[in-house]
């Protein structure tokens, strides 16, 4: 940071000042959280400048012996940690990884079948705008009425739309996945079953969430979300990738190589190595105690938040959580999700709004929030701090555009904060 305080005191400036944004409010938004130091340090090293089009043992450019052993300990870090035999760690983020995936299993036109965005998808599931759901026949499947996944309804429009490949796992679902139930799903239709862990990664990482290895043909995570590493992407499959030059017929045992020659050559360029080595950081990081720890514990805040929202006469959809999310209709309290989130803002509480199950209102302004635990379990948030914030949000909801109240929550929110100190190591930037 010196060094660019002293080149570019404009970009320094904006820098701190979003530390200081992070240090100073609530960070709630559940697909965020706080990278440790060590990533930090890897993601900002001198890997940024390095080109190694390729795989390790196979580039195209000279000079990769560093860059190969890099990229070999993140994806047996990453094969070990997930129960995967195969791992690809080079998709720049998460949506380029479910394009090649596509990429990788279809044919333009073929159908896939994916969880529909406005009920807790990904847009990268087959939604309209998307490329998956313009360059493929995409089937959507919803929740029921109380927001859980009914899977016989899944299974029935398998087994009516025939799809190649089936995406499951979400962005707002706050339930357990039943991946053994969507892979017999997925075999009774000879379809790719893809698991699209992104959100909770690091609960299956800490065993807290059960795992779609042995049930999903491939597992797709973003590295940045619970798994608390830089942004990126790993794609998990098993068998033995052959040649990613040369094309093979799309079968289960070719999967290695299918989705490696999707990555590089069929997407992407170059890797960015920096990434590479931080996300080997996270997943040495995710294979510790204290991890596992770290994810019990998001689990038992995003509890004992749900019971202080409920018992507040807050509406939560299904009715509670399990994992790290929780989704709220707000209009109960007479409010929308946009504005229940700009006033949760204003009090220093960052959320979003969100698409609620069988949504009455437009997604620009829905009729829910979604909040989540993780930022605040990494800054060392417990039950009791959870049942402080719980309470806070409640009395916002309840009078968002009460001064006092966002006044009011805005010193809680001052106090947590002092409490639970971000980045201490940073204090000189
Ligand atoms: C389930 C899921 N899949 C894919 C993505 C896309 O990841 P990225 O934003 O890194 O492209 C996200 C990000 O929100 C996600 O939640």
């Amino acid at each position: 940071m010196d060094a660019l305080q002293q080149r570019d005191p404009e970009v320094a400036a904006h820098v701190t000042a979003e530390l200081q944004r992070q240090r100073e409010q609530l960070v709630m938004i559940p697909s965020e959280n706080y990278v440790s130091p060590a990533v930090l340090a890897a993601t900002g090293s001198v890997l940024t400048n390095k080109y190694s089009e390729g795989y390790p043992g196979k580039r195209y450019y000279t000079g990769n012996e560093h860059v190969d052993a890099i990229e070999q300990l993140a994806r047996v870090r990453a094969q070990k940690l997930f129960g995967y035999s195969h791992a690809n760690v080079q998709p720049y983020s998460g949506s380029p990884a479910n394009h090649a995936i596509c990429f990788a299993l279809l044919n333009p036109g073929e159908t896939l079948m994916g969880m529909h965005l406005l009920y807790g998808g990904h847009l990268t599931h087959g939604w309209g705008v998307n490329f998956s759901g313009t360059y493929y026949h995409a089937v959507q499947y919803t929740t029921n009425a109380d927001g859980w996944l009914d899977y016989d309804a899944i299974a029935e429009l398998a087994r009516a739309e025939r799809p190649k490949l089936i995406f499951c796992g979400g962005t707002a679902y706050p339930r357990t996945i039943d991946f053994a139930r969507l892979g017999e799903i997925a075999r009774s239709v000879d379809a790719f079953l893809v698991a699209d862990v992104s959100h909770i990664a690091g609960l299956i990482a800490a065993g807290v969430h059960p795992s779609p290895a042995g049930h999903a043909d491939v597992m797709m995570t973003t590295t940045h979300k619970t798994l608390r590493g830089p942004r990126g992407a790993v794609i998990l499959c098993s068998g033995e990738p052959s040649n990613p030059l040369k094309s093979a017929p799309r079968t289960r045992e070719n999967l290695p190589t299918l989705i490696d020659r999707a990555v590089f050559p069929g997407l992407q360029g170059g890797p960015h190595d920096h990434q590479t080595a931080a996300i080997a950081v996270a997943l040495g990081e995710a294979s510790t105690p204290a991890f596992t720890t770290y994810g019990r514990q998001i689990v038992a805040n995003a509890r004992a938040l749900a019971e202080t929202l409920l018992a507040e006469g807050c509406t939560l959809i299904t009715g509670g959580t399990d994992n790290h999310l929780l989704l709220l209709d707000v209009t109960p309290h007479g409010t929308t999700g946009r504005l229940a989130a700009e006033a949760l803002s204003r009090a220093g509480i960052s959320v979003n709004a969100n698409s609620i199950p069988h949504d009455p209102r437009k997604p620009f302004d829905p009729s829910g929030i979604r909040i989540g635990t993780p930022a605040l379990t990494t800054r060392g948030f417990n039950e009791n701090d959870m049942r402080t914030v719980g309470n806070a949000i409640a009395a916002v909801l309840k009078t968002p555009t009460d001064n006092v109240t966002i006044e009011r929550t805005r010193q809680t929110v001052r106090e947590l904060c002092a409490a639970h100190p971000l980045y201490a190591e940073l204090a000189g930037v």
